[in-house]
């Protein structure tokens, strides 16, 4: 069943702060990493904060074109994400962190794209677009997870 308009607002909001705060976790790991093996993680996040803010600001631009309007600092939902390790050496914990939030993102985003279906292309369009970085993403960081776990 299609949803309506405030709804697919509401999964837009979720999917911006989704986006948020991975930008807020991979500028914490693309800094917070120590050593050799960390430097292609770090190089790769440090390039994905500038696509997840895009995302952001595609979503942002979504919300207010169907009458939403996006929320401040205090009204994104934020905090449920795996944090960044205490030990700044462990790069398969990023990975796996990583992993996960993308995982995260191609699940609301496929979600919002079940909901448009005869009500909203054009927003479809916008989540089906996302949803193909992220599944970039997360096979980019599934194959540093094979890399790095082979022993
Ligand atoms: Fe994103
Ligand atoms: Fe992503």
């Amino acid at each position: 069943m299609a949803a309506s308009r405030e709804e697919i607002i509401d999964m837009l909001k979720v999917a911006y702060s989704m986006e948020l705060e991975t930008v807020m976790n991979y500028i914490a790991n693309s800094v917070n990493l120590d050593g050799v093996r960390a430097e292609e993680i770090k190089k790769s996040l440090s390039a994905d904060v500038t696509e997840e803010l895009t995302h952001a600001q595609q979503l942002g631009q979504r919300i207010k074109q169907i009458g939403g309007v996006v929320p401040g600092s205090a009204e994104v939902n934020i905090g449920g994400q795996q944090q960044p390790p205490k030990d700044t050496t462990d790069v398969t914990a990023v990975i796996r962190a990583v992993i996960a939030a993308e995982e995260a993102a191609c699940a609301q985003y496929n979600k919002i794209i079940r909901a448009c279906d005869g009500e909203d292309y054009v927003t479809q369009d916008l989540c089906i677009r996302l949803l193909g970085s992220e599944e970039e993403h997360l096979v980019l960081f599934q194959g540093f997870l094979k890399e790095y776990t082979k022993s």
